[in-house]
């Protein structure tokens, strides 16, 4: 699946974050397809810079590589000074990581630095480019939620709670935004086959749903973003779930699902109290 990004609108400059795999790569492929240069942002410059060299050599698009951790203090400012004079018209807001296991098993520190991962960042990127795409009366931005963050997820309650505010920052901006013709969507997926599922100790093939394809999820962020839906959730399968399964009944099937990776941590944490 690819989508056709709107280069007028939403070029010549996309900035992804979390460029170097999952879904920040295929944005940064379909992006990239549609004759957009990229700048692709995460940790991993070998990644990043292999991603960008594809994207190069398929679709003959320029690129910057922007090797920072968004959990530390000051990383704009790397971000802004790569993209001084570049013509920023979309903006992916992809980079984040959950862990799953108890609150109380995670050290503090661990947890406040992948919550400035996981909602600091995307209010600091929303804060720099909102201003310059609404200067240019034009362009996007796509956050990237989950799909039952607003719920409460138990043994994923500080990555889901950071993807809360973030769902709420966009739905806001998105109106914000509108009457400076700049579009805002919130993607919020499923489980989506990418390596994040196996930091989450899941796999895919002893889950009760297929993931969804990370082309699929891609194709209808940059869809929705098209037509500037405020929010979407890929997959008729869940959007169904997400309409008739009540909260309760979703967060007994989350702490079902997470029991074992939540065992496996708590072992972990006794372990080191030893
Ligand atoms: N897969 C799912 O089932 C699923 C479901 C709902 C929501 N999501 C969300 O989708 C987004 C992408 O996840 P994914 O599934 O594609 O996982 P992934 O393959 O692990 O990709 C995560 C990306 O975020 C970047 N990243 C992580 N920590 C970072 C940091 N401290 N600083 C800079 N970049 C960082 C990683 O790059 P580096 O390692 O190079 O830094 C990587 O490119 C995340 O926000 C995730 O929460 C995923």
């Amino acid at each position: 699946m690819q989508a056709t990004v709107d280069n007028k609108r939403f070029g010549p400059w996309a900035v992804i974050t979390g460029a170097s795999s999952g879904i920040g790569r295929e944005f940064t492929r379909q992006i990239a397809a549609s004759g957009i240069h990229v700048v692709l942002v995460g940790r991993r410059e070998k990644s990043l810079a292999k991603v960008a060299r594809e994207c190069s050599e398929q679709f003959h698009v320029e690129h910057r590589i922007v090797a920072v951790d968004l959990s530390k203090d000051g990383f704009m400012t790397t971000i802004v000074d790569t993209t001084r004079g570049l013509d920023i018209g979309l903006v992916i807001s992809n980079a984040g990581s959950s862990r799953s296991g108890l609150f109380l098993d995670k050290p503090r520190e661990a947890l406040t630095e992948r919550l400035r991962l996981n909602s600091l960042a995307h209010l600091e990127l929303a804060h720099h480019f909102g201003r310059t795409l609404t200067g240019r009366r034009s362009g996007g931005i796509i956050f990237i939620g989950a799909m039952s963050a607003d719920k409460g997820v138990p043994a994923m309650a500080n990555d889901a709670a950071a993807k809360a505010y973030v769902r709420s920052l966009a739905l806001a901006l998105h109106e914000e935004f509108k009457p400076s013709g700049v579009y805002v969507t919130l993607l919020a997926p499923g489980p989506t086959d990418t390596s994040g599922l196996a930091e989450l100790g899941l796999d895919p093939k002893t889950m009760p749903m297929t993931p969804m394809k990370v082309d699929q999820c891609v194709y209808e962020g940059l869809s929705a973003l098209a037509r500037n839906k405020s929010i979407i959730i890929p997959g008729r399968l869940n959007r169904m779930m997400n309409a008739i399964v009540p909260a309760a009944v979703r967060r007994a099937m989350m702490t079902k699902l997470f029991s074992k990776a939540s065992e496996k941590s708590r072992e972990q944490a006794s372990g080191h109290s030893e």
